[in-house]
């Protein structure tokens, strides 16, 4: 075994991104409560040290501060290159992400194209540069942080509910075809949560959601709960777990019919008489 396998004893590094508040900074605390060595990954330098002179403190782990700016092409390669040379990083939490004040017709260019390269672009290099290194390791575990907007698009806008939809759909996929590389994938669905995003997108999370809204810490205690379950879908707010079994059954039972050589005879061209 080499010195940097990942033993029993030590369950190696999280990389957790959008660690300097939030869903981020609570998942950085259970990790390292579970016995996890942490990078943590956000723009605001002096939150993570914060928050990492807690952990060590704490836990006696190793918390090391990695800040960038993920929407920088620069600063996002940075931090891929970490993950695609550093043996150690055993777990990926994909979780920084933004909201948008007002929907896509308040919206510049600027704030559109910046939502997409923390929501998606961000997200999927780092994706694909920990199921690269995992894959080679046939070990390691990618969390994508989506919403249950992901599923209920006319609830919010569409910029920010299609960037979470995109999430799901790619923790999907990579679930399956990773599978069999020893690399495991969850997506995370909260619902509305207690956080900095509401306020730093002008809402007002309480009257928004009123008497809906989760405590951070119970959505992520939920959903290390889920992957212990060995979830690849966790939606902490749902209860009865039944309805999305009916909903996933019901997209898959569409996938043998979505690609056909004739069009559905609804659409079949008739010359008028
Ligand atoms: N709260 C909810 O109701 C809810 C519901 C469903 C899904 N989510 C998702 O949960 C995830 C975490 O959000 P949160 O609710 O915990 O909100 P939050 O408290 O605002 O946390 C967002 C995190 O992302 C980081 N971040 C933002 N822009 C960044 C950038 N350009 N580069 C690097 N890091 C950046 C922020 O840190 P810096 O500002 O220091 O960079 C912060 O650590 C997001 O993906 C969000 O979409 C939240």
């Amino acid at each position: 075994m080499s010195e940097n396998s990942n033993t029993a004893r030590n369950k190696g590094t999280a990389m957790v991104t959008g660690a300097s508040s939030g869903i981020g900074a609570v998942y950085a605390d259970r990790l390292a409560g579970r016995g996890y060595d942490l990078i943590l990954v956000a723009r605001d330098a002096g939150r993570l040290e914060t928050l990492a002179a807690r952990l060590r403190a704490s836990t006696g782990r190793k918390i090391e501060v990695l800040p960038a700016d993920l929407t920088r092409a620069e600063q996002l390669a940075a931090v891929e290159a970490r993950l695609s040379a550093d043996p150690d990083i055993s777990l990926l939490v994909n979780n920084a992400g933004i909201s948008l004040r007002g929907g896509l017709l308040d919206n510049g260019p600027a704030e559109l194209a910046g939502l997409i390269a923390i929501n998606v672009t961000a997200p999927t290099i780092l994706a694909a540069a920990a199921a690269r290194a995992f894959a080679s390791r046939r070990a390691g575990t990618i969390v994508n942080i989506s919403s249950v907007l992901a599923l209920a698009p006319e609830m919010f806008d569409g910029v920010y509910s299609g960037s979470k939809a995109y999430l799901l759909n790619l923790s999907l996929q990579l679930a399956g075809s990773l599978e069999s590389l020893g690399v495991r994938v969850q997506a995370v669905l909260p619902g509305a949560t207690r956080t900095e995003i509401w306020a730093r997108s002008g809402k007002d999370v309480d009257a928004a959601m009123p008497g809906r809204v989760m405590e951070t810490g119970d959505l992520v205690d939920a959903a290390l709960t889920g992957l212990d379950r060995g979830e690849v879908v966790t939606i902490p707010p749902l209860a009865d777990e039944a309805l999305w079994i009916t909903y996933d059954n019901a997209r898959r039972a569409l996938a043998p019919n979505l690609s056909r050589r004739q069009v559905a005879d609804r659409y079949a061209f008739e010359v008028a008489a």
